[in-house]
């Protein structure tokens, strides 16, 4: 397990705390984001998940409200940060601690990639392809199955991946 340690002046910190207790702010009508935020609700997500000021039921697994502030995803599995330019400052500064702030598209190639392969969407073959972080415990809340849900598989289309995906980028 990989943990951050940012070291940071008070003022500073309390900013971030400040910023990380606000609400999510209000999706675009008729954006893509907003898409995606229909298919969170539809998609089981919302069971699992708690998105300030939009849904909150989610507890069992973590906060996205501001998800997409985040340097990493899923334990420090996905890195987003733009890994080029995360190597050019290292190799400025010679301290690897030094971090470029997060990358929108390499985020959303992470929350593709996340939410593709975890257990909430299976492959062809019906079953869980879990490629990111195998034994994690985000998987298909059949419990909580609602119409329109398919009993035993829960696959995204690219579109949906994608919309999911902008959704999640808009909570900063
Ligand atoms: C059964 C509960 C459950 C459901 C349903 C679920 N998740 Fe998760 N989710 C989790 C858990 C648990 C984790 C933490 C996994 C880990 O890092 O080991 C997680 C992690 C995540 C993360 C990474 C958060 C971070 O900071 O690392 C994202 C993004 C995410 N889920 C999005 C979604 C989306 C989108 C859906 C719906 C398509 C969804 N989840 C459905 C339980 C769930």
């Amino acid at each position: 397990m990989l943990f951050r340690v940012e070291v940071v002046e008070p003022a500073e910190f309390a900013k971030w705390v400040q910023k990380q207790k606000a609400e999510a702010a209000p999706v675009a009508a008729g954006s893509k984001a907003e898409k995606g935020k229909a298919l969170f609700a539809a998609k089981s997500c919302v069971m699992c998940h708690n998105v300030g000021g939009h849904f909150g039921a989610g507890a069992f697994g973590p906060d996205l409200t501001h998800v997409a502030s985040r340097k990493s995803l899923a334990g420090a599995w996905l890195d987003n940060r733009d890994p080029a330019q995360q190597l050019a400052l290292e190799r400025k500064t010679g301290n690897t601690e030094d971090s470029v702030p997060v990358d929108p598209v390499t985020l959303k190639a992470n929350l593709i990639k996340w939410i593709g392969s975890s257990g909430v969407a299976h492959g062809a073959d019906g079953k869980p392809t879990k490629d990111v972080k195998p034994g994690n415990r985000m998987h298909y809340y059949k419990m909580f199955n609602v119409a329109g849900l398919r009993e035993t598989n829960q696959q995204f289309t690219a579109e949906e991946l994608d919309h999911l995906a902008e959704y999640l980028l808009t909570l900063k």
